[in-house]
């Protein structure tokens, strides 16, 4: 079995022998659960080819007619040829090629992040030079070994014949693998060319304890890590967030309601590490109702967003050079918002939060009409009865 998977992935690197990254579609034949969760993902549709909301903004961005796509660092690394031209300072626009289209971000991409290099306008991934060495996590901790396939002895006749992978190296002593640091390479910041910040997930409050990016995003999962391994999980590779799988990420938020002579108390916890609804596109609404008998009272919905603006006015994130109006929930923050409303004995108090990947107003400039992207989904909804 091993060997016959080996020699089919080896006959498939010729036929992508010119890339500078092997394919994903190498190690779906190995990895066939993590490539299906992957494909799924916003690390899969990130190119202007697969996410509706990155190509409207990049049509209106003045940098599509300076022909300088200075995105694809974030957006399209595993592009090596767009990503030389960028770094030449060619003419770099995205064309409709195979890594566009299946893997801008590529699993022997994220794979070979060995160190993040902070900056102030955007930081940047220093990347291995080994093409076939990747770096994980043993069991969620960093340890100082590199594992290279090989068999092991077995006396008994039963259990694992050999450890490692016959097609690639594992090393396992990469610290970024097991605190999260990998991600912030492209997540932590970003400024315009005005110097600007435009989306900051304010990194700087989030607490040194046992979570962190990788435990809440990419929980351990049903089924396998490859076709030849027996372990019973592995890394969730869809990457929960509000595009995809939103319903994984809902018990990192708290919800809480109190009944006092002034009215009705809810309360939100923010469990996560960063800012909530972070990119200035999202907005998010808190709702709540009262329910009595089969009356229902909607109560006023208060919601979070940031405005970008420029000279008093609303601005594209390109643009902006100051913030217009926030309200935002910070990392580790607890809001507490008070409704004057009279609640009786046997009401229940309903609090919904949810959110839309784009503001409506900020969608009808862009010209984006799919429906599902503004339409407003739940998040987490609790009840209270009093
Ligand atoms: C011929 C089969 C095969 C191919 C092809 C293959 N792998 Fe693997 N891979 C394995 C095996 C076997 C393991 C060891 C799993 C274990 O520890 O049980 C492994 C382990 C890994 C691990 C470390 C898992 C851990 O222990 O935490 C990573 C990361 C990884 N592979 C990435 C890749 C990537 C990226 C590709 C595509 C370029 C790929 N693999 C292609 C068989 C393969
Ligand atoms: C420093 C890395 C980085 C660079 C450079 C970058 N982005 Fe992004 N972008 C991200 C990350 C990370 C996200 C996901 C943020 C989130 O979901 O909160 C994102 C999300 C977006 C989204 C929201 C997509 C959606 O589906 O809702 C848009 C639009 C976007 N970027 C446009 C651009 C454009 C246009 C450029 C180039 C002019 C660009 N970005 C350059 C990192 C980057
Ligand atoms: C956005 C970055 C990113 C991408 C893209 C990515 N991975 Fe991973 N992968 C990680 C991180 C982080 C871990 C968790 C560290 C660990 O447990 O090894 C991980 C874990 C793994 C593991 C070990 C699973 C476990 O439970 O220990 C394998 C195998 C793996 N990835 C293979 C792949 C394959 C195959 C692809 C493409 C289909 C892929 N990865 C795409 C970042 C990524
Ligand atoms: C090479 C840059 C890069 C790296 C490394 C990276 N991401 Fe992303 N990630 C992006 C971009 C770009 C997007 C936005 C894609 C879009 O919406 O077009 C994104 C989107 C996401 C989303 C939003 C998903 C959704 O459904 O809305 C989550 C969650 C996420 N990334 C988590 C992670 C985690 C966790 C890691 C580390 C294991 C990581 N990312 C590593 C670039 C990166
Ligand atoms: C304690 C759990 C937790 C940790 C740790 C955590 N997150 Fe999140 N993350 C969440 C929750 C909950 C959401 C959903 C609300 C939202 O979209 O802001 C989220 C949303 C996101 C999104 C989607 C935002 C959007 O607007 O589309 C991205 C991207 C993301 N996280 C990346 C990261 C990265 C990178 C790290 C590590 C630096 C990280 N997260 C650490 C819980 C966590």
């Amino acid at each position: 079995m091993s060997r016959y998977l080996l020699l089919f992935a080896i006959s498939l690197l010729s036929l992508f022998a010119s890339q500078k990254f092997v394919s994903s579609q190498i190690c779906k034949t190995c990895h066939p659960l993590i490539y299906g969760e992957y494909r799924e993902s916003m690390h899969k549709k990130s190119s202007i080819y697969n996410d509706p909301v990155h190509r409207a903004v990049w049509q209106m961005h003045p940098l599509r007619k300076k022909g300088s796509y200075k995105c694809a660092p974030c957006h399209s690394p595993s592009d090596t040829g767009l990503m030389e031209a960028l770094k030449n300072g060619k003419r770099a626009l995205p064309v409709k090629n195979e890594i566009q289209k299946s893997e801008p971000i590529g699993c022997t991409y994220c794979h070979r992040i060995q160190s993040v290099e902070h900056a102030k306008k955007a930081n940047r991934n220093i990347i291995s030079d080994k093409e076939r060495l990747y770096y994980a996590a043993k069991n969620g901790k960093a340890q100082s070994s590199v594992v290279k396939y090989h068999k092991t002895s077995d006396l008994m006749g039963l259990g694992k014949k050999s450890e490692g992978s016959p097609f690639h190296t594992i090393d396992y002593g990469n610290p970024n693998f097991a605190n999260g640091k990998m991600c912030i390479g492209c997540h932590e910041h970003k400024r315009n060319s005005k110097g600007f910040t435009v989306c900051s997930m304010d990194l700087e409050r989030s607490k040194k304890g046992k979570r962190n990016c990788i435990t809440c995003h990419m929980p351990q999962v049903k089924g396998p890590i490859s076709t030849l391994s027996s372990e019973e999980t592995h890394a969730y590779h869809g990457f929960s967030g509000l595009h995809n799988s939103p319903n994984m990420l809902s018990e990192y938020i708290e919800l809480g309601a109190e009944v006092d002579s002034e009215g009705l108390t809810v309360t939100l916890k923010n469990e996560a590490d960063h800012t909530l609804f972070a990119h200035p596109l999202r907005v998010a609404e808190l709702r709540v109702e009262v329910i009595r008998g089969d009356k229902r009272f909607k109560l006023p919905t208060v919601t979070f967003f940031t405005i970008l603006g420029k000279d008093g006015k609303p601005a594209m994130p390109w643009a902006a050079e100051s913030v217009l109006k926030q309200n935002r929930i910070e990392a580790h923050e607890s809001k507490v918002m008070k409704f004057d409303f009279r609640v009786e004995k046997g009401d229940t108090a309903e609090v919904t939060l949810g959110y839309r990947i784009v503001n409506p107003k900020a969608a009808k400039k862009l010209g984006i009409k799919e429906s599902g992207l503004t339409e407003f989904k739940v998040l987490k909804q609790r009840r209270f009865g009093f």
